[in-house]
């Protein structure tokens, strides 16, 4: 058990110092949140949601209340709806009444499963890093068809105490995108995307963020462009020809002789 927590964190620390250049250290911090490795606060700090933020009120009046993410049923019960449990990332995407325009992500602390033995917290850490990548590229290369959420991380308050196993420090919210259901976004990419849109989204793709599931990673809004919600991996070695099945034979033809 204390082998298999070592390894988490290692990990973890490994890729926060490489991403931050982050000097960690193994010590837990008491001052803010005692479920915060003190070496990843400087990951987290760039992301926290600004005190002035209009929902950060509301977000501590939710919190405050009760321990929302105790359970899935105190979840639903602090009046929360559950879009999503996502089977690969473990996460639960959410919404809640009192927040409208932003979405959820999150790990209850029923939750013990976590992927690549790197702890759940962290994923979403790294969600953060990938959406300020992208978002950095879209400016910079003024990027028209593409965009992406503003994420933040939430810290969850310590009083009500967490009670279950694997009690999590904070979690994600971000920008509800406006998302079309996956067949019309299935649709968009197969029908509607012109060479401009490759082009945009070689230059992203090519730098290995985002991601190459473009009918579940890069959905369609409803105002009519693509977004990169999906960013935990932050930079990826990507299969580029992976795009095959998502294009059109001429958008194909085209996507080929960009990546040649
Ligand atoms: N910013 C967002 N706005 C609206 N819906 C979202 C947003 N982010 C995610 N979702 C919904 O939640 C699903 C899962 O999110 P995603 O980040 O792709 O999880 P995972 O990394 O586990 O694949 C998406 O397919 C989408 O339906
Ligand atoms: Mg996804």
């Amino acid at each position: 058990m204390a082998k298999r927590f070592c390894i988490h964190f290692m990990l973890a620390v490994q890729i926060f110092c490489f991403l931050k250049g982050s000097d960690a250290s193994a010590e837990f911090s008491v001052q803010e949140n005692s479920y915060v490795y003190e070496g990843y606060w400087s990951s987290i700090n760039p992301y926290l949601l600004p005190q002035d933020h209009p929902i950060k009120p509301v977000l501590d009046a939710i919190f405050s209340a009760s321990r929302a993410t105790a359970t899935e049923s105190a979840l639903l019960e602090a009046g929360f709806e559950i879009i999503a449990h996502m089977p690969g990332s473990f996460v639960i995407v959410a919404r809640h009444p009192n927040v409208p325009g932003y979405v959820f992500k999150l790990y209850l602390d029923t939750e013990l499963r976590c992927k690549d033995e790197i702890p759940n917290y962290v994923w979403l850490i790294r969600r953060c890093v990938g959406a300020e990548m992208i978002r950095k590229l879209i400016l910079d290369k003024k990027l028209r068809y593409f965009e992406v959420p503003d994420k933040w991380l939430y810290l969850l308050p310590l009083e009500p105490e967490p009670y279950g196993p694997n009690p999590q420090p904070l979690l994600l919210i971000e920008t509800d995108m406006d998302l079309q259901p996956e067949a019309v976004t299935q649709h968009a990419w197969r029908t509607m995307i012109t060479k401009q849109h490759l082009r945009e989204l070689y230059k992203v793709l090519k730098r290995g963020y985002g991601s190459t599931g473009l009918d579940r990673n890069i959905p369609f809004t409803k105002h009519q462009k693509f977004a990169f919600t999906d960013t935990e991996y932050p930079v990826r070695d990507h299969n580029l020809r992976q795009l095959k099945p998502y294009l059109s034979k001429r958008m194909w033809q085209y996507w080929e002789e960009l990546i040649d």
